[in-house]
Formats: structure tokens, C-alpha cells, sequence
């Protein structure tokens, strides 16, 4: 949607990953303070988005949504300007059908009303879910992949079912994420679903892997765990400044899956075209063991005779200053090496 914002992926929190319904005003505010005293708010981290079980179980009299007395009983105003005043933005979550999915009033037949009541609380973002929606197609032509119709209406999408905190959840929604990579571009994303990273049911090199391939797929980075309670790992993770460019970079075209070889195709090459001529690549390992993963230029778009230096984002150093044709590594199980490719000899990335 070119409406001026997501020029690049928005980053952020959801409250949803971690705390699901168990949400309060005090929660998102020390959600806050905590992006701000962590430093991931000046990485970029602006958005504070409250999901799903922030409104009260009925419509007021007069027909508007309110927020939960006993969660929210100061409002969503005052939310809003709490970090406003610390420079951040507030996100909001509503549905397209009759009820939210965990059966809140949903904004069906109250669109422009809900909107406006959005507005006038100063909410920057508005994540809109599809739950309860009597069977109405999102367009009259009736196509149900959001990557298909809502860059019209939306700065992103999600491509996928929720994901969970699991290696299996995480992989599977990577592959089906991948088919869509032709529909982003600025102004609109694929949303692959939030960030599971820090919330404990992966290892250090699974969420490594997690955080590396959503930076390079353009994903929205919204982190979901608890920012108030993070370990150093995680935010050693979240914070990796290198990976953060990759996904903010301005040419803002996807990465995608290359090349798979081993195994049920476990070693994978992931790549995409990044500003000034750069690539930005990962070599990840799907399969059980230790393997050593082979980036081919042929691969990643660049002609064999290329010399290219390369920069890894996780070692945070130069790794190769003239390799030629091809460049390998030996990769833990589960783990994401992620690196800067600058060819020496400008060469063209084919689409
Ligand atoms: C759906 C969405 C999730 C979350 C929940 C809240 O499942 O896909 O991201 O918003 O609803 O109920």
C-alpha cells in the first residue's frame, strides 16, 4: 500500500507470542520502557503492538468498542501517548468478522466506526485478523491468499497459520513463506507470523537460523517475547545490527530459497539482492548433523568469474576478500551462518 509507511519491513513487539491473552496496561508499558532500556528501540524496534484480548467482552451502548475494564482500565489513549512520549508507536488489533478470534466483538459492519474510535486514540497500526467472518470473501472475486490482494489495503500480509515456538513450525512456515517472495516490495510485506525468538522452545542456533532467514525473507521483525525478561543470548540474537540492515535495506526485494542439496535438501542456501550491488546470503543447516554448505555463484546470480569479499553477520568479521565461484562453511545442525557478498566486479542479480 503506498501510503507513505513500511518502506521497509516495520519492526517491533506483539504482545501474542508470549503473553497470548494474559495482557494488561501495565505489561504493555513495561514493554515500553523495556524497548527503550534495552537499546532494541533505537535498533529500530518502534512499534508496541497489543494483539488480540485488549477489548471488554461487549460494545458499549452506544455501539463502540471498549477497552477491558479490569485490564485496561485507563484506556488505550493513554497508552498511546505513554509511548508516544517516549517515541514509540502503538499498535492495535481488530477482525474482519463478528468476533475476534479468542471471541471478543470484532469490527464486521462497524468498519468505519472502529477505525475512526482507532484514530481518535492516536493508535499508529492496526493489525486486522480474520476469524469469525460468516463466510465473506475478503474481495468479490473471492481469492483467499493475502498476498494476492492485500498490498492494496495493507503494508503487510501473513502468508501463513500461526507459528508456534518449534523447530518444525518454524521451518515449515520459512518453506511456505518462500513461494511468496515475488509479491514484497516496499510498502508490502509477507508476513511470515512474529518472531518466536527468546520464548524457549528453540535452541541458540535454531532461533539464529529464525532471526537471519525472516531478516532476509523482508519479514516484519516483530519481536514476541517477554522484552522485560530477556536472556543475553536473546538479545544478543535480536539485536545483531548487521542482520537488522539486511532486512532494512531500501532495495527491499526478498530473499529466497536457491539451492538445497543433502538430505531431504537440509543444506540450503538462501540468498537475495541487497543496495550497491551487495547480496546478502545464508547458508543454513536443516539436516541432524554438522555439514558443510556450498554457496555456488551460479546459485545466487552472479557469474562464476566474479571476485567477491565477504562479510559474516554473526562472526562480525571479513571472511574472504577475493573468493571466487564458489564459498563454503561448516555449519552446525539447526544453525544460519548469514553474510554480505560484495562483488569486486559489478555483476547483475536475475529476477
Ligand atoms: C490469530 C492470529 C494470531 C493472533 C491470534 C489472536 O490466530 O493469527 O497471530 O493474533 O489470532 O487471537
Amino acid at each position: 500500500l503506498d501510503n507513505g509507511v513500511a518502506e521497509t519491513p516495520q519492526m517491533g513487539w506483539n504482545s501474542w507470542n508470549f503473553f497470548a491473552c494474559n495482557i494488561n496496561e501495565t505489561v504493555i508499558k513495561e514493554t515500553a520502557d523495556a524497548l527503550i532500556s534495552t537499546g532494541l528501540a533505537a535498533l529500530g524496534y518502534v512499534y508496541v503492538n497489543i494483539d488480540d484480548c485488549w477489548s471488554g467482552a461487549t460494545r458499549n451502548s452506544e455501539g463502540q468498542l471498549v477497552p477491558d475494564p479490569k485490564t485496561f482500565p485507563s484506556g488505550i489513549k493513554v497508552l498511546a501517548d505513554y509511548v508516544h512520549d517516549k517515541g514509540l508507536k502503538l499498535g492495535i488489533y481488530s477482525d474482519a468478522g463478528i468476533f475476534t478470534c479468542q471471541v471478543r466483538p470484532g469490527s464486521l459492519y462497524h468498519e468505519n466506526d472502529d477505525a475512526e474510535l482507532f484514530a481518535s486514540w492516536g493508535v499508529d497500526y492496526l493489525k486486522y485478523d480474520n476469524c469469525y467472518n460468516l463466510g465473506i470473501k475478503p474481495e468479490e472475486r473471492g481469492v483467499d491468499d493475502p498476498a494476492l490482494w492485500a498490498g492494496k489495503v495493507g503494508n503487510s500480509w501473513r502468508t501463513t497459520d500461526d507459528i508456534n515456538d518449534s523447530w518444525v513450525s518454524m521451518t515449515t512456515i520459512a518453506d511456505l513463506n518462500d513461494k511468496w517472495a515475488a509479491y514484497a516490495g516496499p510498502g508490502g510485506w509477507n508476513d511470515p507470523d512474529m518472531l518466536e525468538v527468546g520464548n524457549g522452545g528453540m535452541t541458540y542456533q535454531e532461533y539464529r537460523a529464525h532471526f537471519s532467514i525472516w531478516a532476509l525473507m523482508k519479514a516484519p521483525l516483530l519481536i514476541g517475547c517477554d522484552v522485560r525478561n530477556m536472556t543475553a543470548e536473546t538479545m544478543e540474537l535480536l539485536s545483531n545490527t548487521e542482520v537488522i540492515a539486511v532486512n532494512q535495506d531500501s532495495l527491499g526485494v526478498q530473499g529466497r530459497k536457491v539451492h538445497s542439496s543433502g538430505t531431504d535438501g537440509c543444506k540450503q542456501v538462501w540468498a537475495g539482492p541487497l543496495s550497491g550491488h551487495n547480496l546478502a546470503v545464508a547458508l543454513w543447516n536443516r539436516c541432524s548433523k554438522t555439514a558443510t554448505i556450498t554457496a555456488n555463484w551460479e546459485a545466487i546470480g552472479l557469474e562464476s568469474g566474479t571476485s567477491v569479499s565477504i562479510r559474516d553477520l554473526w562472526k562480525h568479521e571479513q571472511v574472504a576478500d577475493d573468493a571466487v565461484s564458489s564459498f563454503s562453511s561448516r555449519v552446525d545442525t539447526h544453525d544460519c551462518h548469514m553474510y554480505i557478498f560484495t562483488p569486486q566486479t559489478v555483476s547483475h542479480w536475475e529476477i
